[in-house]
């Protein structure tokens, strides 16, 4: 059987990983700049994480949401102290989409109305919902095309209001740090507004924290720095460190019913391990202030470049605009001085998504490398 043939593909095959290091069947060793679409949040067999997902499967691995497991309160208990997000309410799912899928339809139900806000350069998933509200037409099919949704420019609060005012707006999403578009952040004033006018016009503010949450921004959740309490936050990626985990957090202002939601996998035995895992790593090696101290160091050594760059995002969700189209510079990286690093709808971007437990030395490493490719 053929495999549907719909990634383009490097031709590097990884058999084994341990921190932010990926081994091929070469036996090359690579820099994991990238962390699978900013998946590795303590990196590659965390020696804790390995030990709970092997310890929690040979108990049970799997059962769904028929009975009672409380490694989902546990979850719940360790996420709420953590992230300060402990009034709201956790409910698993096992991807970003599902986790936007599910946010986008909470607001439905909880407003009575149908159209999503979202914005440019915006990715929120592949599903329905998510991928209308997605600004990428080539990937929206006819079905998903019927869902009303605005694309409006992000940072545009006069044209959010005068879209919202209509008055058949569910829900506003949005990334508070932008990540497959290409790492832009709106003004504090632009979310602060936002959160403001969603609250004035019953519409849900939604906080898509798939890829910037679990620490990636340098905070538990990136909307943080603005002091604003969105109406639903949604988190995958870094949650399960390779485990398909999501979630969503639920303001206790929305009320829910038996059969409101649902889903066979989310929250099973080995995603709360998972889960649970990262946390405790999170912690522990107090990874959320080290991605911060490893920005600092990153934001230097782009300093120290003689060639011209900006730099975008914050924490360690970070791109370099080099000015021209970063496609070949991946591969020289990749290839010539086995680095993985990412690239983002913005052509000119690399994205650089190590995991949270990355040191000074690799991101040396990095440094000598892209001035070897640009030379
Ligand atoms: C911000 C954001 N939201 C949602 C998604 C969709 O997540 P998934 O691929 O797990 O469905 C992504 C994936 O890249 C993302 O970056």
């Amino acid at each position: 059987m053929k495999l549907f043939d719909v990634y383009p593909l490097y031709d590097v095959t990884p058999v084994k990983a341990k921190g932010a290091q990926v081994i091929d069947d070469k036996g090359i060793e690579y820099l994991d700049l990238y962390g699978g679409h900013a998946v590795m949040s303590i990196g590659h067999a965390h020696p804790h994480y390995v030990k709970r997902l092997k310890d929690q499967i040979d108990n049970i691995g799997f059962y769904s949401n028929a009975v009672q497991n409380p490694l989902q309160q546990q979850v719940a208990d360790k996420l709420g102290t953590l992230s300060g997000c402990d009034t709201y309410e956790l409910f698993f799912v096992s991807s970003g989409a599902e986790a936007n899928e599910n946010a986008l339809k909470i607001a439905s139900f909880a407003t009575g109305k149908h159209k999503v806000v979202s914005f440019k350069s915006g990715f929120h998933g592949r599903t329905s919902a998510t991928v209308a509200a997605t600004d990428n037409p080539k990937i929206v099919a006819p079905l998903n095309a019927q869902h009303q949704v605005a694309i409006l420019e992000l940072g545009d609060t006069k044209a959010l209001e005068e879209t919202l005012k209509a008055g058949d707006c569910c829900a506003v999403i949005v990334e508070f740090i932008q990540g497959v578009g290409g790492l832009d952040i709106a003004t504090a004033d632009f979310y602060k507004k936002a959160a403001t006018l969603c609250k004035t016009y019953d519409v849900k503010f939604i906080a898509d924290e798939v890829q910037s949450g679990f620490g990636r921004s340098g905070d538990f959740f990136a909307f943080q720095v603005y002091g604003i309490e969105p109406d639903v936050i949604t988190m995958a990626k870094g949650m399960g460190n390779g485990f398909p985990v999501g979630g969503i957090l639920v303001h206790p202002s929305i009320a829910s019913w038996h059969g409101m939601l649902g889903t066979t996998f989310g929250g099973n035995h080995l995603a709360c391990a998972a889960t649970l895992a990262v946390l405790e790593v999170l912690e522990k090696e107090q990874l959320i202030t080290h991605a911060k101290t490893m920005e600092a160091y990153f934001r230097k050594k782009v300093a120290e470049l003689d060639i011209p760059v900006t730099i975008k995002g914050r924490g360690l969700m970070l791109g370099l605009d080099l000015g021209f189209a970063v496609s070949e510079l991946r591969k020289k990286l990749i290839y010539d001085h086995h680095i993985f690093t990412g690239g983002a709808m913005n052509k000119n971007v690399l994205r650089i998504l190590p995991p949270l437990t990355i040191k000074e030395v690799q991101i040396d490493q990095f440094f000598t490398a892209l001035k070897a490719a640009l030379a």
